[in-house]
This record gives C-alpha cells, sequence and structure tokens, in this order.
C-alpha cells in the first residue's frame, strides 16, 4: 500500500467504475467516478482544499496565526469539507446553515470543529448564503472563499478532476454532472472541451421549485457567478431535468452495481440513463458521470426503505442534501 504524508493527500485520484449494467443501450457504457472515496467524504474536498491553498498563497489566510475565521454558506458538502480542512490547519470555520437541515450534516460540521449559524429554514440555502454575504460584509476581517464565486472551485476540476477522467476513460463521448455552483461542469467541462473536443457537456437539473440534493435550476433565481465567467451558457452542450422522485429510484437502484451513493448519484445516473436511450441504436458511446458522495449522509431520508412518495415528501420540509 501507498503511504501518504498527510489525509489532504488522499483527496483526488478517486476510482473509476463500470456500471454498464445499468445502461439501456447495449452500445453505451456508463461509468462513474467515485467522489465519495475523498477523506471528508465528497467532491467538495477538492475544492475546499483548492479555495483555502490559494487564499493562503494569497496572504488572505495564515496558517498557525491566531483568530483566522473563515464564513459559508452550506447545507452540504462544501461545508464539511472546509471544515476538515480548517480543522487540520486551525482556523475558525462558521458555517450558516439553514435551521432545517438533516442532523447528519449538523453532526459532522460539528465533529469536524465548524460553528454553525443558522438561517431561517424557510428560505432554504438562498437565505443562508444572503445572511453569509450580509456577516461577511460586517466583518471585513473574516475570509468569505464563497464557493459560488470563486474560481479556485472550477479550476480545482481543471486541474484534477478533469484530467483524472481523460486519462483513465480517453474513449470519453460524454460528460453528465450535476449543476450547484457548477464548478465540477465548468472545470471538468472546459478541461474535457479543450483536450477531446468533441466531447459532450451534459448538466443535470432538477425541474424549478424542486430539490434535489445538492443541485440547482439557474431559472430558481441565482446564476453562479462561476457558470458566468466561464461562459457556461455555451459550454454545456445540453441540460437534462431529473426529477426528486426520479433521483430516489435511481439511487436505489445504484445498489444493484454495489454503489451506496447520495441522491444527486441518482439524479445524475437517471440524467446518464436518458443520456444513453438518446443515442441511436447503431452508434456507440461512452458516459462518465460523477457520484459526489456516498449515502451515509441521507440515511435520516429513509431513501432505501420507505415508501418513495414518503421520502419526497419529507425531503420538503428538511433539507438533506
Ligand atoms: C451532493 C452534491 N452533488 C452535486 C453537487 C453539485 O456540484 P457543483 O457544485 O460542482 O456543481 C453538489 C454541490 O453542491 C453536492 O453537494
Amino acid at each position: 500500500m501507498t503511504r501518504f504524508a498527510s489525509v489532504l493527500d488522499l483527496i483526488g485520484q478517486t476510482p473509476i467504475v463500470d456500471v454498464s449494467a445499468l445502461s439501456p443501450h447495449p452500445g453505451v457504457s456508463i461509468l462513474a467516478k467515485l467522489e465519495g472515496r475523498n477523506p471528508a467524504g465528497s467532491v467538495k474536498d477538492r475544492i475546499a482544499l483548492s479555495m483555502i491553498e490559494a487564499a493562503e498563497a494569497e496572504g488572505r489566510l495564515v496558517p498557525g496565526a491566531a483568530d483566522q475565521i473563515l464564513i459559508e454558506p452550506s447545507s452540504g458538502n462544501t461545508g464539511i469539507a472546509l471544515a476538515m480542512v480548517c480543522r487540520m490547519r486551525g482556523y475558525h470555520l462558521k458555517v450558516v446553515l439553514p435551521s432545517n437541515v438533516s442532523p447528519e450534516r449538523r453532526q459532522l460540521l460539528l465533529a469536524w470543529g465548524a460553528e454553525i449559524i443558522d438561517s431561517p429554514g424557510s428560505e432554504g440555502s438562498n437565505g443562508a448564503v444572503r445572511l453569509a454575504q450580509h456577516l461577511a460584509g460586517e466583518h471585513p476581517e473574516w475570509v468569505f472563499l464563497y464557493q459560488y464565486a470563486n474560481a479556485n472551485n472550477p479550476l480545482a476540476h481543471y486541474r484534477t478532476t478533469g484530467p483524472e477522467i481523460l486519462a483513465d476513460v480517453p474513449e470519453i463521448t460524454h460528460f453528465v454532472a450535476g449543476l450547484g455552483t457548477s464548478g465540477t461542469l465548468m472545470g471538468v467541462g472546459r478541461y474535457l472541451k479543450e483536450h477531446k473536443p468533441g466531447t459532450q457537456v451534459w448538466a443535470i437539473e432538477p425541474p424549478s421549485g424542486e430539490m434535489v440534493d445538492g443541485l440547482r435550476n439557474l431559472e430558481d433565481g441565482y446564476v453562479p457567478p462561476i457558470f458566468t465567467g466561464n461562459d457556461g451558457v455555451h459550454l454545456l452542450d445540453r441540460k437534462v431535468v431529473v426529477r426528486a422522485k426520479e433521483s430516489i429510484e435511481w439511487t436505489r437502484r445504484l445498489t444493484e452495481v454495489g454503489l451506496f451513493t447520495g441522491i444527486s448519484a441518482g439524479a445524475i445516473m437517471a440524467g446518464a440513463v436518458k443520456c444513453a436511450a438518446l443515442i441511436p441504436a447503431t452508434e456507440t458511446a461512452t458516459i462518465v458521470t460523477i457520484v459526489c458522495d456516498d449515502g451515509w449522509k441521507y440515511l435520516s431520508t429513509g431513501a432505501w426503505s420507505d415508501d418513495i412518495d414518503d421520502v419526497v415528501n419529507r425531503a420538503k420540509q428538511i433539507i438533506y442534501f
């Protein structure tokens, strides 16, 4: 086995596994990159490290110095990943969370030593963003990395996720991923378009007004600056809408190929299957998708055990994702 100097060296170089058993088209392979293997458990470890290292390089954060405070709005994986890196570097992280976030998320943030600031549950993640922006404005001495506008978010994927995918799957024809901050799609998409022109980049989004694990519909009133800054409208070849119920269905189906994943992986898999079904019967293709995280944080959704309509309804009250 390889020996590593730090847990942070375990970020990235995640495995890709063939899940074509779920493909509706015999000529279309589907491969899934398992980002849950990152040490804090998700794809967001990559951007947490890249945003913090960039802030250190710019002198905005100084490892070991007293009173280094960061603030970030995140109901999900970015908060958890930042909390791990901050814990290791000795920084104090304040995470602004909607008050109705699931217990697993709270517990994980507390485990990593983060401080939680509640924002109104009824305002969802957009409310958490607004409160974090307000607090950051009142405290210019705090470091606000703000994943939605931080160029080091897509850059982490341009430098690591994209090259890893092309090295492992040189025959890739389609990249299918969820759209949250858009960092994954912008970074990997730009890398693939530059290094394998012709690769199709497809985004999965929920219908307007519906919540699916970390994903957002751009028509819901907020377009991340990194999406605009990377000319996302032209970079994306297509958007595929996946409903909350389909996401749960496909999260369950992924267990057939041995994958216990978060709900966005189900959404992205549902999108990959729709992509495969659109490819003419006489053609072949290779789709690469992202499994953003594993299933542990979602156990209280009942996603694998309860009636599927109950799961979808429960997700409207509590932010699991
Ligand atoms: C579980 C999960 N899936 C997908 C995404 C979307 O990734 P990105 O922010 O790179 O668009 C996120 C991000 O918020 C996430 O937490």
